[in-house]
């Protein structure tokens, strides 16, 4: 088992009222904030002061009673409208937050011990839904770098492993390209090449997409595909329903809590609740639907671009 949740309540402090602007109020291990644990060194991972800008209800839970497993090898969609709890779980997953009540395990190390903060982090890196937040070095290659000196890895490996995930995310050309020189979509890919750099075997991307372009997109999921395909455990953060056809499982989050969950082709035929989980059907999922109720013809198992295109050739 990769991450455990067992019946997880997760409160921010102080909630909206007790938030630092620009800063962190969500809960930081052994009182430091993220950015003074990040120069310490104390992450393997980078990771960003909070960037919500929502605002939550004094004492009222980000997350109530989740129970979760995340298993070996999968892929796992986690989906649900804007507040719905899911960069507050994420953030479960490689101890960032740790919950007000239940617990948390990662590969059998409870997140709530601070001795296993370094080795839970060397084994779940994370992509968070803000790039801005997650840049530290002042050039492509130098950030890219950041996770693995963190992992305190020969300077040869880490050569070897900067050059491969720039590669990976389409940015080895601009690697020495001040990085504030990148455009929002780049800094998104370089997000993506720093998690990817440090080679665990679970990865967390929290909305990874949100600032690509179509091309970009595309890109960004046939990595994750083949990264899957390599056997790495990967958790997606999205609401794009036309994102998740190749993961295995999905999960489906309202208003901290699991308002659904099972593998991705039945998630496809529970349309009629899309609606009241706060999820758009995309176009292609809305002409599956259709499809399926009205014709015989022979449609895939989930709509995916590729599977329906062949589906309509067939159509005489
Ligand atoms: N730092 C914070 N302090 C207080 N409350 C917060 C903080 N961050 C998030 N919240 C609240 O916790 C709840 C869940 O937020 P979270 O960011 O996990 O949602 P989300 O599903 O990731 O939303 P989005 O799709 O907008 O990214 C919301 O009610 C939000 O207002
Ligand atoms: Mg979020």
């Amino acid at each position: 088992m990769v991450c455990e949740l067992r019946d997880v309540t997760y409160v921010y402090p102080g909630g909206a009222s007790g938030r630092v602007p620009g800063g962190a109020s969500g809960q930081v291990h052994g009182g430091a904030s993220e950015k003074e644990s990040q120069k310490s060194g104390a992450f393997s991972g980078k990771e960003p002061p909070e960037s919500s800008e929502a605002a939550s209800r004094p004492g009222h839970p980000a997350l109530s009673g989740i129970t979760l497993q995340v298993r070996e090898g999968e892929w796992l969609a986690l989906l649900g409208s804007n507040g719905s709890g899911k960069s507050t779980l994420a953030k479960h997953l490689n101890a960032l937050l740790t919950p007000t009540q239940g617990d948390c395990t990662v590969f059998g190390m409870s997140t709530k011990d601070p001795r296993n903060i370094f080795s839970i982090r060397s084994a779940v890196s994370m992509v968070f839904q803000n790039p801005e937040n997650q840049i530290v070095g002042t050039v492509v290659e130098e950030d890219a770098a950041f996770g693995p000196e963190n992992q305190g890895l020969p300077s040869s490996e880490i050569e070897l492993r900067v050059e491969r995930a720039l590669r990976a995310a389409g940015l080895f050309e601009k690697r020495k390209k001040p990085t504030y020189t990148l455009s929002g979509g780049e800094k998104q890919r370089l997000a993506v090449a720093g998690a990817l750099a440090m080679d665990t075997p679970c990865l967390v991307l929290d909305e990874p997409t949100a600032m690509l372009d179509p091309q970009g997109r595309h890109e960004l999921l046939e990595i994750l595909r083949s990264l899957h395909e390599g056997g790495k455990t990967i958790v997606s953060i999205t609401h794009r329903l036309e994102e998740i056809p190749y993961c295995d499982r999905a999960v489906v989050l309202v208003e901290g809590r699991i308002a659904w969950e099972g593998a991705v082709p039945s998630l496809f035929t529970q349309s009629e609740s899309f609606r009241k989980w706060g999820l758009d059907a995309p176009p292609l999922v809305s002409l599956w639907k259709e499809l399926r109720a009205e014709t015989p013809l022979s449609l895939p198992e989930v709509p995916t671009l590729s599977g329906m295109t062949d589906a309509l050739c067939r159509l005489q």
